[in-house]
């Protein structure tokens, strides 16, 4: 990173918790905000970020929010391009920078990943549901190089990657990659004493603080099934060579083994902001991002198998990351709808993934080369969830 310019950041999701540590780094470092986007349900914090980094635009996806956001602008002395509605949040992934961050949550994150990479922006990705959903159109679109993952897991698989060789990542000396899960909050229960979970209890996360639909996807293990998918499309493994392994103290974030017998591992305490920095600085590392694991006191790291019987979502992901085309887009939405339901009191713990396996199962995979084809499963998918949690 060229330490006299500034790098020019724009924020996708800049309210949530990627996006208000991702400032955080932002403003500890030789960085710019060129522009935010985010949904509209926190139009204040919004404005004081726009207000606060000097930005020359600002998008909110829902347009009922642009009145309350230009006055809260206003009371705060900035004047940025206010844009509105998803086509306002697709044109602030496309402004002019030399990073986007896309922290948006959920499948809506799609057509910014795809704006983004459309106006050839290197792009930092944490919504790892437009690459899931989106696996062909969004490989397609990306040039090596544009497509930098935030995810911790990622993050460290692609640090572990660089240790395959000299001259760079070479993919003959991988023998797998080992994702670790924390295990969620309900790590060593059996199916049935998952009957009586709630959403309060599935949103206490042992070790990470995420926004709340991160959060429950990891308590389903959800969010491990996803990360497998995102894991083989970023790095090129079959299925069979993604190992998941759960890690109850969430030190080590992914490993690398390679051919030789030696496996190469990535630690560091769970804090977000160090795969946020080395996305935005890529390829350096930037200094002091977070305090590093104290190596003069006693650690005790376990490692365990997954219980595929109690948490059956990282088998249904990898069924699905196999069939591939649409099947991974209808697994990510029917698990949105179903995370909706439960939050609501509409669905038990155990229906969330039981549902999404039904609409998988009741899916004949088609092509998920266009737009229009993801999000027609998309839709069918949502429809169908809706049906059976109704
Ligand atoms: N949090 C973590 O530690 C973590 C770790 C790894 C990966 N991720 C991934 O990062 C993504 C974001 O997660 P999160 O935990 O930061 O979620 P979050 O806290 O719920 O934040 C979501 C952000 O997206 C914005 N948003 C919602 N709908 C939008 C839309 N249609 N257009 C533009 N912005 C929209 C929200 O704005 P409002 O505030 O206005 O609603 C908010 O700023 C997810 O894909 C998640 O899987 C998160």
């Amino acid at each position: 990173m060229d330490s006299e310019t500034p790098r020019s950041v724009v924020l996708l999701g800049s309210t949530g918790s990627i996006g208000t540590q991702a400032l955080d780094v932002i403003a500890r470092n030789r960085f710019e905000v060129a522009a935010l986007a985010a949904g509209g349900g926190r139009v204040d914090l919004l404005a004081r970020q726009a207000a606060e980094f000097g930005v020359a635009a600002v998008a909110v996806a829902d347009p009922r929010a642009v009145p309350e956001l230009k006055r809260a602008l206003a009371a705060r002395g900035a004047d940025p391009v206010v844009l509105a509605g998803p086509e306002g949040v697709a044109e602030v992934a496309a402004w002019p920078c030399d990073i986007v961050l896309n922290g948006i949550t959920g499948a809506l994150g799609l057509t910014s990943t795809l704006a983004a990479l459309e106006a050839g922006r290197v792009l930092a990705l944490a919504n790892k549901e437009s690459l899931i959903i989106g696996g062909p159109l969004v490989k397609r679109l990306a040039k090596p190089g544009q497509l930098l993952p935030v995810d911790s897991e990622h993050s460290a698989l692609a640090q572990c990657l660089w240790a395959s060789g000299p001259s760079g990542t070479d993919l003959r000396v991988v023998r797998r990659l080992v994702v670790t899960a924390s295990g969620g909050p309900f790590r060593g229960r059996t199916r049935a004493e998952l009957e009586g979970v709630t959403p309060e209890m599935a949103l206490n996360h042992p070790t990470w603080s995420m926004g709340p639909v991160i959060t429950i996807n990891s308590a389903t293990l959800v969010n491990k099934g996803l990360e497998v998918i995102e894991a083989h499309l970023l790095f090129d493994i079959p299925f069979d060579r993604i190992e998941v392994v759960v890690h109850p103290q969430s030190m080590i974030h992914s490993m690398v083994e390679f051919v030789d017998g030696s496996t190469v591992a990535q630690a560091s305490p769970p804090d977000m902001r160090l795969p946020i920095a080395l996305a935005l600085g890529h390829p350096d590392r930037l200094p002091e991002v977070s305090a590093p694991v104290d190596w003069t006191r006693a650690h005790t790291w376990t490692f365990e198998p997954l219980d595929d019987r109690a948490f059956p979502s990282v088998a249904l992901a990898r069924y699905v990351g196999e069939q591939g085309g649409t099947a991974p887009a209808v697994y990510n939405a029917a698990n949105e709808v179903c995370v909706d339901a439960f939050q609501k009191g509409a669905l038990p713990f155990l229906g969330i993934v039981d549902t999404v396996a039904r609409v998988v199962g009741e899916h004949i995979p088609g092509q998920a080369e266009s737009l229009e084809e993801v999000l027609g499963a998309d839709e069918w998918a949502r429809a169908r969830a809706r049906e059976l949690t109704a």
